[in-house]
């Protein structure tokens, strides 16, 4: 008789187990005995309910963790997916870097996901770093290699901060080998392009420059009078003359001329007039030749001289020359 009751629980535990566990019957409506049982009969333990183990004891014991599997018969035996060491009670995560969710119970997984690396996949392949390894080291961090957690490392020359991803001050560029030009404010550019505030009188998207009329040393030094729209070079003030000046920088008045703009013309008063020069070149080779170079200098700018004594003498030389 007690071994058909067995049997028919067999049966029912096996088709339908459907009713929550403590409870039983057609409509469920019935009490297991054992709260944590599936039964089939008040006294019947068939299965444990997740996290109760030992149907022996009619399930009265707790799962040791809830990462353990443990079973109708034991405690932790094994551990769930992404859990190992169950010896341990399953306290320990396999690695995100694990391809897929499990792990040994050592902890190592068949594979790794990409950019992680280490037989337990918890460390980053060289050259990337972040929760995800997805995160590139510096390109500033020497060897391209960086602490797999936060991206920390040693710098190559040039480059500074924690992850080597500035340039030490007053440089700038890829490698961070470009000095900001001098006019930047306080020695610092804009790491990518060198783009920076300039200082006093320096202007420019670098500040290279030196505001219009300014050149020299700090930009301190002003562009002469004579540069043809009040700019020159910002390096040497050398610049395009305006009318009446000459000069690499355009500071002395040209020939004839004087005062204020160079605007006073000296022929007016008399002082210069015009001097004839010649000169005779000795071609030596086989023959000899005499060359006879006559030059009428100091004609003065769109005017008349006062005296043309010297014009006419000039002509004269010029008549008297023989050809
Ligand atoms: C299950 O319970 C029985 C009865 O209490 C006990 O003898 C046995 O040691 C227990 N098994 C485990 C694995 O705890
Ligand atoms: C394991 O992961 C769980 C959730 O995913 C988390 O709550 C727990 O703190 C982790 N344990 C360890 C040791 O990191
Ligand atoms: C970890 O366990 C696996 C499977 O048992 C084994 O093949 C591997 O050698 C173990 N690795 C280490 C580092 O102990
Ligand atoms: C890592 O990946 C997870 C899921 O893809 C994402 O939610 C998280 O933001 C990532 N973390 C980092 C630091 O990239
Ligand atoms: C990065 O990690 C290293 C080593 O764990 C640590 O010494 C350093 O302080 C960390 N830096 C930051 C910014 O968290
Ligand atoms: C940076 O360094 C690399 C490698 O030495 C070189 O190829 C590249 O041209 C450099 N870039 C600049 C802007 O100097
Ligand atoms: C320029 O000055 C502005 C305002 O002070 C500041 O926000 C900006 O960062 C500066 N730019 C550079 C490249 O230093
Ligand atoms: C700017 O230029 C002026 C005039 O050339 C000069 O006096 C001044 O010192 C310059 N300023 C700076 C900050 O160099």
């Amino acid at each position: 008789m007690v071994n058909n009751l067995i049997l028919l629980s067999l049966i029912n535990a096996v088709v339908c187990q459907r009713c929550p566990s403590g409870m039983f019957g057609e409509q469920c409506e019935l009490f297991c005995k054992y709260p944590h049982c599936f039964c089939n009969s008040p006294l019947d333990c068939t299965s444990c309910e997740a996290g109760y183990f030992n149907t022996s004891a009619n399930c009265k014991f707790t799962c040791i963790s809830p990462t353990c599997k443990c079973t109708n018969r034991d405690n932790c035996h094994s551990c769930k997916d992404g859990s190992y060491r169950f010896e341990n009670n399953c306290k320990h995560n396999c690695s995100v870097g694990c391809d897929g969710t499990a792990c040994y119970n050592n902890g190592t997984c068949d594979t790794c996901k990409p950019y992680f690396s280490g037989s337990k996949c918890d460390s980053c392949v060289d050259g990337q770093y972040g929760a995800n390894c997805s995160l590139q080291c510096s390109l500033g961090c020497a060897g391209k290699v960086c602490n797999s957690r936060n991206g920390t490392c040693h710098c190559r020359n040039y480059f500074s901060g924690e992850k080597c991803d500035l340039c030490v001050d007053g440089n700038y560029g890829e490698n961070c080998s470009l000095k900001c030009s001098q006019g930047c404010e306080e020695n610092t550019c804009n790491l990518r392009d060198g783009t920076c505030n300039c200082s006093t009188n320096y202007s420019g998207e670098q500040c290279e420059n030196c505001i219009r009329d300014r050149y020299g040393e700090g930009c301190s030094k002003t562009c002469s009078l004579g540069c043809l729209e009040n700019t020159c070079s910002s390096t040497d003030g050398k610049c395009d003359c305006k009318e009446f000046y000459t000069g690499d920088r355009c500071d002395v008045c040209r020939d004839g001329r004087n005062g204020d703009h160079c605007l006073n013309n000296n022929y007016h008063k008399g002082k210069h007039k015009g001097i004839p020069t010649s000169r005779r070149l000795h071609i030596l080779g086989s023959e000899t030749r005499q060359l006879h170079h006559l030059q009428f200098t100091c004609w003065p700018d769109k005017d008349v001289p006062d005296d043309v004594t010297r014009i006419i003498e000039f002509r004269q030389r010029v008549l008297n020359t023989p050809d």
